[in-house]
């Protein structure tokens, strides 16, 4: 039986340092990384809280930090492909931020954002802003969708969020 090599992408991780409660400084983002590539990863996504009300980092703010971990991962030849995202938690102005260009998706490609829901009542307001992303050819993606009690106890709204094409993480994420 052959056994095809599993592509593993870390897309949500809280690696880069002085953004957020994430990584101390760039050694300790370094070390991380290195051992995430031993284990088999083969890309992460830095995805620092952004509109969070502690945390707010700015689009720019992220790529440079980013450039920076970068730098270090070639300096000491750390063979993995890292790239910048944002945890964007979901607020009342999500899409004319997005419109803005304020808010970062994955990898810089316009394609996919990364949200974090309201940490209890998820409402109708939300999945009209869903929809509207949609609209834009935006797929959001769910952080640490499991911590949700309406999603994580409700096969109804996983259906829901399903038919929203939203993809879930079901791993405890940091
Ligand atoms: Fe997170």
């Amino acid at each position: 039986m052959i056994v095809e090599p599993i592509t593993m992408i870390d897309v949500h991780s809280h690696i880069l340092p002085d953004l957020d409660d994430g990584s101390p400084d760039l050694t300790h983002a370094a070390a991380v990384i290195a051992d995430a590539a031993r284990q088999g990863v083969q890309a992460i996504f830095a995805t620092p809280h952004c509109c969070d009300g502690v945390y707010n980092c700015r689009r720019e703010d992220i790529l440079a930090e980013w450039q920076n971990l970068c730098e270090a991962l070639e300096e000491e030849s750390i063979d993995i492909q890292v790239l910048p995202g944002a945890e964007i938690r979901v607020n009342h102005d999500l899409v004319e931020r997005f419109d803005a260009g304020d808010l970062l998706t994955l990898g810089d490609a316009g394609h996919y954002l990364l949200l974090e829901l309201p940490p209890m009542f998820i409402d109708r307001a939300v999945f009209e802003m869903m929809n509207r992303l949609k609209q834009r050819n935006v797929i959001p993606i769910i952080a640490h969708a499991e911590r949700n009690p309406m999603i994580a106890g409700d096969r109804i709204w996983q259906r829901n969020f399903s038919f929203w094409e939203l993809k879930f993480r079901s791993r405890p994420a940091v």
